[in-house]
């Protein structure tokens, strides 16, 4: 077995765990990633030789590869995910648990020879600047050469990562696509394995996966480490590690006003954070920070300050266009990885909600011919771009900062066909800990086999490591412990019509709601009261350059109260999972809503 660790680091953790994982799953040979732009060419061209990748077009797309993955691994799987804490109500109702021994016979079984003729490969990186204080180091192990270049693009990776750990302590992320080569065996373009774990151990701080080699399942650097794992170090240090994007919003007068937001999977963070202002919006401008994860601590001037722990996008493609997100289009005219969309005759990607007419004839995502009359999709829906996020055209210029961005004001926002405004303010901080709590959601195809309708509580359901109970309290608790907590605000883009079409035009439009808020946060806009909370009147909003009339308004402002009374109802079926250990705050705020929509009329609509 050859192995190139010879001189990369003195670590006695890292090389003992190295020695025992290659022990267990006997790899042909052992790699460790030095990040270089030369080993990534050298891998993706082992990819290609593969067939696991397809270089695209490089006058149009430089640097650009495309992946088709095995039909049955498109997503991650939220049932085949656990959470292995010693005690099965630490990992709470919401997790799958099962006792940390059982489970590690299993892994232990699961992962005996099952990177036989495969290459292990060692991969340091870091989530959040090298070297800052805020920052963690990881390591992943993986027999899989897309997850290596993923990484490259997803994390600071590479020799300069180990240089940095020195013998210092890093959270261990071991991943196969547990499908062993017997000798002579030939490859497939995406190993993979029916059967799949996703399993953390909070205690140990370390991840286990097995069986897929998409996204989330696979990355591991990003749900598994910065959310599920991260969540409970948060948990026990008095941080938070959240699932969203970042903002800086920046008015005429140039003062920027940093938000943070959560929204479910595939419910338009990636959108929101890279968001164009209308034309109408003179000076007005957005910042990226980050599209999907933030990690939150107090600092000593009294403030929330968050960084975004990735380096790269791993975003949804359909949809994605020059109307609906511009800068995502040039973030992606370079060095990216595609997994899962239409491959065009001349070498292009494409996908459904792409600019211009459907091209007439491409290759799909599971390789076959495709024309518009096709009945399936060329794209998968969670089909994904793996981007850099240097490459966004409005990348704050202190997205890379250690010392991170003040938070003045969060948002939480569900895809809702109906009962929830377009957006309303929490009257303090622990109702806006309810009204995070509680939040709803429709379902995507970011995971496989979700239910119509479900609790999605502060988009973290998938993602809390830990007992959701305790982080409702834990959330409550970051909010005493700074003098002034930012605004918490529900949004909803997504109300529909009779005929089941989006009322609201969204996308750059949700600049008016951004700037609404960043008014009221700068004590600037005015409120009114609505049962779920204080709403601007239309009037309240900047209206330039949008034909939307107060009734237009009223349609996704509107508080139906034989609706709201059923959604406050059905909010006890969520709190009555956690029995003794849901914080009373949270029962008290909905006690409190089911009294205001007692006293409200039966349709509450906003005045003026
Ligand atoms: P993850 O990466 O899965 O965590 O998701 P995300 O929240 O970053 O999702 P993303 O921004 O990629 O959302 C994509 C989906 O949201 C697409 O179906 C978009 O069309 C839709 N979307 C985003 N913004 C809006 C909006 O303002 N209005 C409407 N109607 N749809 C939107
Ligand atoms: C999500 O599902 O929320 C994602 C994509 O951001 S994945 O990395 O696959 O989890
Ligand atoms: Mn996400």
């Amino acid at each position: 077995m050859t192995n190139t660790a010879k001189g990369r680091t003195d670590n006695a953790k890292l090389l003992a765990w190295v020695d025992e994982i290659a022990a267990l799953c006997r790899p042909e040979r052992i790699y460790w990633c030095d990040g270089s732009e030369e080993e990534n060419d050298r891998l993706c061209q082992e990819m290609v030789a593969a067939g696991t990748l397809i270089a695209l077009n490089q006058e149009k797309r430089p640097g650009c590869f495309l992946a088709h993955s095995d039909p049955g691994d498109v997503a991650r799987v939220e049932d085949s995910t656990y959470i292995c804490s010693k005690r099965a109500e630490d990992a709470g109702p919401t997790n799958n648990w099962i006792d940390p021994d059982e489970m590690k016979a299993t892994l232990n079984n699961l992962f005996d020879g099952c990177m036989e003729g495969r290459t292990l490969y060692v991969i340091p990186f870091s989530m959040g600047p090298l070297g800052s204080h805020i920052s963690y180091i990881g390591v992943q192990i993986s027999d899989s050469p897309y997850v290596v270049v993923n990484m490259k693009i997803m994390t600071r990776m590479g020799q300069k990562v180990l240089d940095v750990l020195g013998d210092g302590d890093f959270v261990p992320c071991l991943h196969s696509v547990g499908m062993p080569l017997a000798a002579g065996q030939s490859d497939v373009a995406w190993p993979c394995n029916d059967e799949k774990y996703i399993v953390h151990f909070p205690e140990d701080r370390t991840i286990w996966s097995y069986g897929s080699g998409y996204g989330g399942n696979a990355l591991l650097g990003k749900k598994c480490f910065a959310l599920r794992i991260a969540s409970a170090m948060a948990r026990d240090e008095g941080w938070l590690a959240e699932h969203m994007l970042i903002v800086g919003v920046e008015p005429p007068d140039g003062e920027k006003t940093y938000l943070a937001g959560a929204f479910p999977s595939a419910c338009g963070k990636t959108n929101l954070s890279m968001l164009i202002p209308p034309t109408t919006f003179e000076g007005w401008k957005v910042w990226t920070v980050g599209d999907d994860i933030a990690w939150i601590k107090p600092h000593d001037d009294g403030r929330l300050y968050a960084i975004n722990p990735e380096a790269g996008y791993f975003g949804v493609a359909p949809g994605t266009s020059d109307h609906t997100n511009p800068n995502a289009m040039k973030t992606l005219r370079r060095n990216c990885l595609f997994t899962n969309v239409g491959l065009t005759d001349d070498g292009d990607v494409w996908w459904e909600g792409m600019d211009g007419d459907p091209p007439a004839h491409l290759i799909d995502w599971k390789g076959r011919d495709w024309t518009p009359d096709s009945a399936e999709p060329a794209a998968h829906p969670n089909s994904r771009f793996t981007a850099p996020a240097s490459q966004c055209p409005s990348i704050d210029p202190a997205w890379d900062d250690p010392a991170g961005v003040p938070i003045s004001g969060f948002l939480f926002g569900g895809r809702l066909s109906r009962t929830y405004p377009l957006v309303f303010q929490s009257f303090d901080w622990e109702h806006g800990v309810y009204l995070a709590a509680t939040m709803g959601s429709e379902a995507t195809a970011a995971a496989v086999g979700q239910v119509a309708i479900r609790r999605d509580p502060m988009a973290m359901l998938p993602f809390c490591g830990y007992n959701m109970a305790d982080y409702w309290g834990h959330w409550l608790e970051v909010g005493r412990s700074v003098p002034n907590p930012p605004g918490i605000f529900r949004v909803n883009w997504f109300r529909k019509n009779g005929e089941g079409a989006f009322i609201w035009p969204g996308f750059g439009e949700n600049m008016r709601v951004l700037r609404w808020i960043v008014e009221r946060l700068r004590g600037g806009a005015e409120a009114e009261d609505c049962p779920f909370g204080m709403t601007p009147r239309h009037g309240d909003l900047s209206w330039d350059g949008l034909d939307f009339d107060s009734d237009a308004f009223n349609s996704v402002m509107a508080v139906d109260r034989g609706e709201a009374l059923d959604e406050a109802k059905d909010q006890r079926n969520l709190f009555d999972r956690f029995g003794d250990r849901l914080p009373g705050e949270m029962e008290r705020q909905r006690q409190a809503l089911i009294e205001r929509l007692g006293k409200a009329s039966p349709e509450w609509r906003p005045t003026g």
